[in-house]
């Protein structure tokens, strides 16, 4: 079968790495968050989706590095399809094929770099023309922190208080350049509790909940001036702070759960001991045993070859400040 060329759009978008977390929904039908955010682009890891609408399909369908899906992640897809149906008012059923250059559901934001590519292919497919800004409200709806992936560089996600006001912005003229993450992937299967479980349960059971909503404000007002000041230290010590509070969320929800394992302690461990040798790391982990190390150029090396030799160079990644959407 084929398609008319302007109901099929393909586009390639970028994880990124929250600094300041996501961690809980005021409003989870809009994906609405308690909180900002603030991430990080990648350069290394990216999901590229193509979108054909066509009136042939007797429903969606959805390939990931494929392998057809039909499973929750199919409902997912689908259920956000309707949604750009619905803006868009074309009626036909999509194929979706996608493509992640990211460990699918194991804490490295393959849903970040899925549902901003699919926003973007989906809505350019389906003949809608969106602004950056309505692509980050769009994309929000799939996952939340898929907003954040329309732009390249620091995003911040500002939280809003409805599905209008609720988008991720770049952070203009940062004057914190020089940044390099080591993304160490100890684990690359699918966790067992994913985000959208974990933050639900955090919100609902954690007694400590209400206090991350007031700390994660003074963290992004913090991390916010570090970024214009170039205060790397600064910088580092709020995001590795920020993400162990986060996970103190999970070890105080009911039933509590981790996601760390063994590793992800002994690399945690490590990034301290080359920091307190002199050589300038701090670490933050989402939702998944993986741990990032946040460094400066000057650094990456020994840092590299350091986790290298502890796990192996193939599970070592030096990543670079990443680019916004791209259509292809
Ligand atoms: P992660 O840490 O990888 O973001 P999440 O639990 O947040 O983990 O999201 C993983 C889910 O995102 C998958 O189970 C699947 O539903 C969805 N997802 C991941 N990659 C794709 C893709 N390329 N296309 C569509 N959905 C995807
Ligand atoms: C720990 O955006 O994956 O990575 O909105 O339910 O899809 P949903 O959740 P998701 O959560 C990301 C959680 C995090 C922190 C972050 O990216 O800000
Ligand atoms: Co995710």
């Amino acid at each position: 079968m084929t398609t008319s060329s302007n109901n099929s759009a393909t586009a390639l978008a970028h994880t990124n790495i929250a600094l300041i977390k996501y961690w809980g929904k005021k409003n989870a039908d809009l994906i609405i968050p308690y909180t900002g955010s603030l991430s990080l682009t990648l350069d290394q890891f990216y999901t590229k989706t193509q979108v054909s609408f066509d009136r042939q399909l007797e429903q969606d369908t959805l390939l990931i590095n494929e392998q057809a899906v039909t499973d929750k992640s199919w409902q997912r897809v689908h259920d956000f399809l309707n949604l750009v149906r619905q803006q868009s008012g074309i009626t036909e059923n999509a194929r979706v094929i996608s493509d992640n250059h990211v460990p699918t559901a194991a804490g490295l934001a393959s849903s970040a770099s899925a549902f901003a590519a699919l926003a973007a292919a989906a809505s350019k497919a389906s003949g809608m023309d969106l602004n950056e800004r309505d692509l980050s409200r769009l994309a929000r709806r799939g996952s939340g922190s898929a907003c954040r992936s329309i732009y390249g560089g620091f995003v911040e996600w500002q939280r809003g208080s409805d599905d209008t006001d609720s988008y991720a912005v770049p952070i203009e003229n940062p004057n914190l350049k020089d940044i390099r993450i080591v993304a160490l992937t100890i684990e690359t299967h699918q966790k067992p509790i994913s985000s959208r479980q974990g933050m639900e349960r955090s919100v609902t059971t954690s007694p400590y909940y209400p206090t991350w909503v007031k700390v994660v404000e003074s963290d992004l007002k913090e991390i916010k001036s570090a970024i214009s000041q170039n205060d790397f230290a600064k910088f580092g010590a709020i995001s590795e702070f920020n993400a162990m509070r986060m996970h103190a969320l999970t070890l105080s929800a009911n039933p509590d759960f981790l996601y760390f394992n063994g590793m992800t302690l002994d690399a945690m461990n490590e990034v301290k001991r080359l920091r307190h040798a002199g050589v300038e790391c701090y670490y933050t982990v989402d939702a998944g045993p993986n741990v990032k190390v946040i460094c400066q150029t000057k650094n990456v090396d020994t840092i590299a070859n350091t986790f290298s030799k502890i796990l192996g160079p193939e599970k070592v990644t030096v990543a670079k400040p990443g680019p916004g959407i791209k259509y292809l």
